[in-house]
């Protein structure tokens, strides 16, 4: 039977979607207050379930106060309303943030010793982590172990962020931004109850287009902006992939749960792509890439002389990494995705392309001036090597990245 007070807060809370946003004890449990504040603001019914240590850094009044629901941290308060289960049980998300090594340890032990680890083991929808602690600690073989775990079980670790650590430190362990962490929950919560279908997976994703330097103040490049390669990131990580984003010259923020490696040229690009792609499930060469780069650097800016004709440009070719990293496959069963950018007889062009780079699935968009680049959509026809044709309507460019994990995920191995 149900308590009076929870009956009350189901019928105030119906139809919002439940949130349980648990918070362990680190220095950066404060930045969940925001995440806690987006979370109520955009209609969500959100109860906080914090550890003992975590109120010592943010005490249970405040969090009472910005969720409007009771808050405690063990399981002795309101025990004929059970809470220990009912929290878990109703929750349609559960985010905890920040998820110290201690908590990451607990969780991937099944360890139930306080509220939110018995909510934890409860809880049947999706669960995101978004770690934050020194680097040390989360480079720490245990905590590497741990998270792998809860990967494999099906739960969102997201990458910690890099930059200053408490104190004077800086490194890998950093919250990331709430407005990222929140922009995770609301994807993990739009797919609902389907798991996360990437998760214990390690996908790459190369975004943006490569530059190639003439002389130290000019290149050449293209106008590709990298959103489509930042929302194929973004969607893999609320997935459950562990996603590296190689980032070629894009000016985007970091986006948040994603290992971003940043290069210039299509030269740097292949060498990471190389070392990335070595343990990856799924490779996804969303980046413009170079065919070109000048022959010769010129080490001080090129002058123009009265008199003189303008300098020639000589051109050499760029490794083309796409059919390279197809024709050698860095695992068995290892699935990799290019994208045609094309102007004229789009779909001719792409199958001839699909054909000759040797991936498994190829994203053709027809670009111009006016299409695609820098835009928030994106429609394409995606063709796969065993004779597939996926069309997808014109939409926000997570959508045809959600379309493209859709054609990844039966392809892995
Ligand atoms: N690509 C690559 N290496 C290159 C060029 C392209 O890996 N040197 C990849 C891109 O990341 C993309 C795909 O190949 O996934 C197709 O890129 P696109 O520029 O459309 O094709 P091109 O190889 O330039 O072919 P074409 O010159 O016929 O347009």
């Amino acid at each position: 039977m149900r308590g009076d007070a929870v009956d009350q807060a189901v019928d105030r809370a119906a139809g919002r979607p439940k949130v349980v946003l648990g918070v362990s004890g680190g220095i950066a449990a404060y930045k969940a207050c925001e995440l806690l504040r987006r979370l109520t603001e955009s209609g969500h019914d959100v109860r906080v379930v914090p550890t003992a240590s975590a109120l010592h850094f943010v005490g249970a009044a405040t969090w009472s106060a910005l969720s409007g629901h009771p808050v405690s941290a063990e399981v002795w308060s309101e025990v004929h309303e059970v809470p220990h289960v009912r929290i878990g049980q109703h929750a349609d998300l559960v985010v905890v943030a920040p998820a110290t090594a201690d908590m990451l340890a607990k969780a991937a032990h099944g360890l139930a010793d306080d509220l939110l680890t018995n909510t934890l083991l409860t809880a049947r929808c999706p669960v995101v982590f978004a770690p934050a602690m020194h680097t040390e600690m989360w480079e720490h073989p245990a905590t590497q172990e741990n998270v792998a775990t809860l990967r494999r079980r099906g739960a969102v670790v997201i990458e910690p962020a890099v930059g200053r650590l408490t104190g004077v430190d800086t490194g890998k362990g950093r919250l990331p931004d709430p407005d990222e962490i929140f922009e995770i929950c609301r994807r993990v919560l739009a797919r609902g109850v389907r798991a996360p279908d990437l998760a214990g997976r390690h996908v790459v994703v190369s975004a943006g287009g490569t530059r190639e330097p003439l002389d130290p103040v000019r290149y050449l490049g293209n106008r590709s902006s990298g959103k489509q390669g930042y929302a194929l990131a973004r969607t893999a990580a609320a997935r459950g992939a562990r996603v590296t984003l190689l980032e070629a010259n894009t000016g985007l923020p970091d986006p948040a749960g994603v290992d971003v490696v940043h290069v210039g040229t299509a030269v740097q690009l292949r060498e990471a792509v190389l070392k990335a792609a070595a343990d990856a499930d799924a490779v996804v060469m969303a980046a413009a890439v170079a065919d070109f780069r000048p022959a010769t650097y010129a080490e001080g800016k090129i002058k123009k002389k009265d008199g003189v004709e303008a300098p020639a440009l000589t051109l050499v070719r760029n490794p083309d990494i796409l059919a390279e990293i197809s024709a050698e496959r860095a695992r068995p069963g290892q699935v990799i995705v290019g994208f045609a950018a094309e102007t004229d007889d789009v779909l001719a062009n792409g199958r001839d392309k699909l054909r000759r780079k040797g991936c498994d699935l190829l994203v053709v968009n027809e670009v111009g001036e006016r299409k695609t680049f820098g835009s928030e959509e994106n429609e394409a026809v995606v063709l796969s090597a065993d004779g597939g044709e996926t069309t997808v309507p014109h939409g926000p460019k997570e959508a045809l990245a959600d379309t493209v994990w859709d054609l990844v995920t039966p392809r892995l191995f």
